[in-house]
């Protein structure tokens, strides 16, 4: 996938996942591309900070690519996961401030990477949702760790096992984004002013400050291994061809319990 990269003068890049046939959807090469993007901007020092967006109006980033994810067999499926798991952690614990501009669609794995981001800002057009359920299969990027730490484990179980897509504003409510704007254009200036708030501080004490509120949501306990092993065995089951292969056809899946 195309990821547009563009600084400005006070060091702050823009990074825009930009896939727009499949709403920004997330394959093995975008993952590969993204966590590349940022090992160059975490050694480049004149990037201060990043900001991460997706291309268009209608999606953010619209989850893993499901007809990649179709074919996994359970062990790449682990293996999938470990990969988008290994790239939010390095956004979440990057030492330079990373802000989601959130403008449309953030599903699945596009709620993860909003999430492993240091803060989400988003338009009221946006909508946010981990409906993996919905394919047989559990998020897999962080998502059963990150949600539950940003909106507790009781909502958190219940997007997660409804699948259900929320509104910008409900999103906020929960504490799952920080502010809400009306469009596009609102949305990449307050991104800006943020960020250029935060890039005139001191940037080890920024650098500090991540690693601090980070290092107590690490990989150190049980989660995100349990989500790994988890997502591969879905993959191994007769519903994640039935869930997978409905979105395709674009049906509703009828599920067996195999
Ligand atoms: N992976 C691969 N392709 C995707 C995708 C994804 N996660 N999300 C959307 N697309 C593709 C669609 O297949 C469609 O392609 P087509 O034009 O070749 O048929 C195109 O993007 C537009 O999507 P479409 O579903 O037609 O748009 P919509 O406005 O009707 O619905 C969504 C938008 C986001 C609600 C719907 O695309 C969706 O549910 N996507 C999957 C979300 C998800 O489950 N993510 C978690 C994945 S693990």
């Amino acid at each position: 996938m195309p990821i547009l990269q563009a600084a400005n003068t006070s060091g702050i890049l823009l990074v825009t996942l930009s896939r727009p046939d499949a709403l920004n959807a997330l394959n093995i090469e975008t993952l590969d591309n993204l966590h590349k993007v940022m090992q160059e901007a975490y050694q480049n020092s004149s990037i201060r900070g990043i900001i991460l967006t997706g291309d268009g109006e209608k999606s953010f980033v619209a989850g893993a690519d499901i007809k990649e994810l179709s074919v996994l067999n359970p062990e790449e499926a682990f293996i999938l996961a470990q990969k988008g798991q290994s790239l939010f952690s390095y956004i979440e614990n990057f030492p330079k401030p990373v802000i989601a501009a959130v403008n449309g669609f953030a599903l699945g794995g596009g709620c993860e990477l909003a999430m492993a981001c240091h803060m989400r800002i988003a338009t009221e057009n946006a909508k946010f949702g981990q409906p993996e359920l919905k394919l047989g299969i559990i998020p897999g990027y962080g998502g059963t760790q990150r949600l539950a730490q940003l909106i507790g484990r009781g909502k958190a179980l219940e997007l997660i096992l409804t699948a259900d897509i929320i509104g910008s504003q409900e999103a906020k409510s929960l504490g799952l984004v920080n502010h809400v704007v009306a469009n596009r254009e609102e949305l990449m200036a307050l991104a800006y002013k943020i960020m250029d708030k935060i890039v005139a501080r001191a940037p080890i004490a920024i650098a500090r400050a991540i690693a601090s509120v980070s290092a107590g949501y690490g990989f150190e306990g049980a989660g995100y291994a349990a989500e790994a092993e988890n997502f591969g065995a879905c993959a191994g089951t007769e519903d994640f061809k039935i869930g997978t292969i409905a979105f395709i056809n674009k049906e509703e899946p009828k599920f067996t319990g195999k």
